[in-house]
């Protein structure tokens, strides 16, 4: 996957998040992606053009009149070369004219001008973020062709909490990088099975057993893999997480759902990746009533779950396999013996103990090892940068013959 020699057409409106996108600048630019930005007058009250331009070695434009050269109308010529335009940060300002065609900055005239791909990326206050108005023009946008880079919840700089700050430039550029690798992915049109989120086993109507896993790996998993052209089926257990644009979900609550939710599109998956934490052992007996407390000590009768990876690895033909291990000492020895005992084909490990990576993090720090002894640990990343990771290696394994053999 690679987005060498992309061209890059990055639109920076007036909001205070505009400072990011000297970051998502940078690192485009040294992804080897050719960067042109255009601001909006707005936006050069928070920026200096000058800091785009070295940090693209491009000239930076701002104003549709001032055509730095004359047998070229600027925006028209950045619109039609332009191979993604992605508008970060998106004002509010700029969403609502972009939404009515409004054309009175240079932004806007080159987006409407553009035939390429347009990502917008909104960053702004949580309650214009919320306002009926700001929403109703995303949805048009959206409606357009538009995609809509979902901001993320956090402290704003504003003082409020909540929804609306921009998304990290790592991010972007992952998904940037995973959307330039579909035209040599080897995943195009294959059919990628992941399983993300934890199992609820219950004990009665009000209780159940479960662990931490919040899906989110295997969410990113999921996006990662239908960038890469992959028609994508993912079996999520419960978890608040929106599901992913253009993915095939199928919700399940326990393991046995899961289980059979797997097993039933088995068949004609090419590639399965188990990233849920599936609960190993449910109550033998669930009562039908809520249990009253008692003043003695309460035993409950734990029964196997089925293992779904070996079920897998048995039945499988010429599916490729992957596992995660969740472990907290000797991950490497556990890995292997997990990958030999499913006859998985490739096992995602991490270290759950650390407070930066595994459940419950935005981040992780994994190790990727193959049956081919192969063993790839990667820096700490945000998830969304490791799936994009994991996804572009099951895709090389594919690519060639079409065949993970
Ligand atoms: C300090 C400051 C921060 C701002 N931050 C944002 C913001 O994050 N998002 C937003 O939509 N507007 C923000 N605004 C308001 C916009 O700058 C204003 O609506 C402006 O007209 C946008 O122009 P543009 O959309 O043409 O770039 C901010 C204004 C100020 C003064």
């Amino acid at each position: 996957m690679s987005i060498k020699g992309k061209n890059i057409l990055l639109c920076v409106t007036g909001g205070i998040a505009a400072y990011k996108a000297c970051d998502l600048t940078s690192k485009l630019t040294k992804a080897g992606a050719d960067v042109h930005v255009i601001m909006t007058s707005s936006a050069k009250a928070f920026v200096s053009p000058v800091t785009f331009q070295a940090l693209s070695r491009n000239p930076v434009h701002d104003d549709v009149f001032t055509e730095k050269v004359p047998h070229q109308i600027a925006h028209i010529d950045l619109a039609d070369k332009a191979d993604l335009v992605l508008v970060a940060p998106a004002t509010a300002n700029v969403i609502g004219k972009l939404a009515n065609g409004l054309a009175d900055e240079m932004v806007l005239a080159t987006v409407l001008a553009t035939q390429a791909p347009v990502w917008i990326a909104p960053a702004m206050n949580v309650n214009m973020y919320q306002h009926p108005a700001v929403k109703r023009n995303m949805t048009i946008l959206n409606d357009m062709g538009m995609a809509i880079i979902e901001s993320g919840e956090g402290n704003l700089a504003c003082g409020w909490t909540g929804k609306g700050r921009l998304a990290e430039p790592e991010e972007m550029v992952a998904r940037i990088t995973s959307y330039f690798g579909t035209e040599n992915s080897g995943l195009q049109g294959k059919n990628v099975l992941i399983t993300a989120g934890s199992t609820r086993e219950a004990l009665d109507p009000v209780r159940f057993f479960s662990n931490r896993s919040t899906g989110r790996m295997g969410y990113a998993l999921a996006q990662a893999a239908r960038e890469a052209g992959a028609d994508v089926t993912l079996i999520s257990g419960p978890t608040s997480l929106a599901a992913p644009e253009d993915v095939d979900i199928v919700r399940v609550t326990t393991a046995l759902e899961m289980y059979d939710a797997v097993l039933n599109r088995f068949d004609t998956a090419d590639v399965v990746i188990k990233s849920a934490a599936v609960a190993d052992y449910r109550p033998d007996e669930v009562s039908e009533h809520k249990i009253k407390k008692h003043d003695d000590d309460m035993v409950v009768r734990m029964v196997r779950n089925p293992d779904i990876a070996a079920a897998l690895g048995q039945k499988k033909t010429n599916q490729f396999l992957v596992g995660f291990a969740a472990e907290t000492q000797d991950i490497e020895t556990a890995a292997r013996q997990k990958m030999a005992n499913k006859q998985l084909d490739m096992v995602v490990a991490n270290n759950v103990a650390a407070d930066d990576a595994g459940f419950a993090t935005d981040t992780n720090r994994v190790i990727i090892f193959t049956q081919d002894g192969q063993k790839r640990a990667m820096e700490l990343m945000s998830k969304t940068d490791v799936a994009a990771q994991i996804i572009g290696d099951i895709s090389k394994l594919f690519t060639g013959d079409g065949s993970s053999s």
